[in-house]
């Protein structure tokens, strides 16, 4: 029997200190032999926001410990590890520093390849550490600092239908947060607070609605939620605003997702239609619902990461590493950060296909 090849990833680029074994395996499903996260939540609460400084400096105490801790939780030997795979980018580039750094020493003490990996096609492939996927299919990447629609054809092989052209979704949620004054990172705490409030009882903004393709604009909405929360007499009026921040974000999202199957089935004759929903908000159960329902209508199969697979960890850098060990596609230990690295070439251009407004 040959020896099946184990990855360690690292991931640093934000707030979270991340280490994961994966094992590639005969269903093409790797194993995920250890994943740990130590999360940097009171560290920069109290900022409302990530401090680049102090995640940096949090990285760099932690980034040994976590390694080790991972590589005792997966009962596996250093000499067994085949490659080092590490988020190169996006990120914030002195965070991107730590884990670069300790993941280079590490390949050159240990003499097996480095492979840098794009973050976002982490959160892409996500899915791939539980489902089998096949491409192409469509991927919607909601995170702190993205929000996509894209085509995934492949391995480092992405096509961009629509982009925000102003705010992030998670960053949405997290400033609507801020302006009710849920503590930092508030996505996750907004969602319970809109499960207690009344969605019908605040009209939001629906910026682009039925324009712009499947482009994407949440900034509009932020300046409506500051200025009704002034208006703001009580606390269940907090949660009703939640609840039709909640309710708006998700008719947005139905739209626009119908938007993108069409285009979607327009470029892809297969009578199997996959829709990846992925990143961070993911973990959004009303989006989910929502965009399960739109995926039914429409005849695509919807498919979310687990739980803990979609936020920040390095369990999907892994296993994007262990698909780019077997291809032997590995990078030399001068690889820099790449603090704005884009998933598709579209996105290198300012005015690219993708920020049209037509
Ligand atoms: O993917 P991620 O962990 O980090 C980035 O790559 O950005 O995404 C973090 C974002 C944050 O904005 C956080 O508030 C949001 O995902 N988030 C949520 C939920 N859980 C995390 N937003 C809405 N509902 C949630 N349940
Ligand atoms: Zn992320």
């Amino acid at each position: 029997m040959t020896k099946k090849s184990i990855i360690l990833g690292i991931e640093t680029s934000c707030d979270e200190t991340a280490v994961a074994l994966v094992q590639d395996s005969d269903d093409d499903i790797p194993k995920i032999l250890s994943n740990v996260i130590s999360s940097q939540f009171d560290i920069h609460k109290e900022f409302g926001g990530v401090v680049p400084e102090l995640a940096a400096r949090s990285h760099l105490e932690k980034i040994n410990l976590i390694a080790n801790k991972a590589i005792l939780e997966s009962n596996v030997k250093i000499n067994e590890i085949s490659g080092i795979a590490c988020t190169s980018g996006p990120g914030l580039i002195i965070c991107l520093s730590v884990g670069l750094n300790f993941a280079k020493g590490m390949a050159s003490a240990l003499k097996v390849p480095f492979i840098g990996i794009n973050h976002l096609e982490g959160h892409a492939l996500s899915p791939k550490l539980h489902t089998k996927l096949r491409y192409p299919y469509l991927l919607l990447l909601i995170s702190g600092g993205h929000s996509q629609y894209l085509i995934v054809n492949g391995l480092g092989e992405y096509e961009r239908l629509g982009t925000t052209i102003d705010d992030a979704l998670g960053e949405a949620y997290d400033k609507t947060a801020k302006i009710l004054g849920i503590e930092f990172p508030g996505g996750p705490k907004l969602e319970e607070f809109a499960k207690r409030g009344n969605p019908n009882k605040f009209k939001l903004p629906k910026p682009i609605l039925n324009k712009g393709g499947c482009n994407l604009s949440f900034a509009g909405l932020k300046t409506a939620i500051l200025r009704t929360s002034r208006e703001i007499k009580n606390e269940q009026e907090k949660f009703d605003l939640a609840a039709s921040f909640q309710k708006t974000i998700e008719e947005i999202l139905y739209v626009k997702t119908k938007e993108a199957f069409k285009r979607f089935k327009k470029i892809n004759t297969t009578n199997k239609y996959n829709f990846v929903v992925a990143g961070g908000v993911a973990a959004n159960s009303g989006i989910r619902n929502k965009l399960k329902k739109v995926s039914e209508e429409n005849n695509f199969k919807s498919i979310f990461p687990d739980l803990k697979l979609c936020g920040d960890n390095a369990a999907m850098i892994a296993m994007v590493g262990l698909e780019k060990f077997k291809n032997k596609q590995f990078d030399n230990l001068e690889l820099a950060t790449s603090p704005r690295l884009p998933l598709d070439e579209n996105a290198k251009f300012l005015k690219g296909p993708g920020v049209t407004l037509d």
